[in-house]
């Protein structure tokens, strides 16, 4: 494999592992607001994000490349309001978006068919995850305010249930 495209696949790694730490201080944040449903719709994210993590490490494995395990840095939010970690986690998803794409480019650049095809699942991905995030940001500045419809909002976030991504089903 190319070292360009070892090295930003092993820093991948990191990368969505800190997503789940991210994510499960946002999970905190909620918890102790009294948004249950918020609380858990973070913590199935925290486990999607470690899943692609595992996903990025078994496909270094797949091509005999070893994995480096990197220190996670500590996600260092405050939040003042309930609209604030749901911009945040927008804000992140278009980051990690670019990382997406870095990796494909130097995949392209370095003529890794493989790579580009390997990663066709975290593009789509990506598109889901920056649309949903932006669909939480916009429902919670329409009815966030209201204390019945944030109740309701509460409620819909309840019910997420975690389901295994298909690179790790199977
Ligand atoms: Fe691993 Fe939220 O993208």
């Amino acid at each position: 494999m190319d070292k360009k495209v070892y090295e930003l696949i092993n820093d991948q790694i990191n990368k969505e592992l800190y997503s789940a730490y991210l994510y499960l201080s946002f999970a905190d944040y909620y918890e102790e607001e009294g948004l249950n449903g918020y609380a858990n719709w973070y913590m199935i994210q925290a486990q999607e994000e470690r899943d692609h993590a595992l996903i990025f490490r078994n496909y270094l494995h797949e091509n005999g490349q070893a994995v480096k395990l990197l220190a996670i840095e500590q996600p260092n939010k405050t939040f003042s309001s309930h609209l604030e970690p749901l911009e945040a986690g927008l804000e992140h998803e278009k980051y990690v978006t670019g990382l997406i794409n870095d990796i494909y480019a130097a995949a392209v650049a370095a003529n890794d068919y493989r790579t580009q095809r390997f990663l066709g699942w975290f593009i789509d991905e990506q598109l889901e995850e920056e649309d949903t995030a932006s669909d939480m940001v916009t429902k919670m500045k329409l009815f966030g305010g209201d204390a019945r419809s944030l109740y309701e909002l509460n409620q819909e976030y309840a019910s997420r249930k975690y389901s295994t991504p298909s690179p790790l089903a199977g």
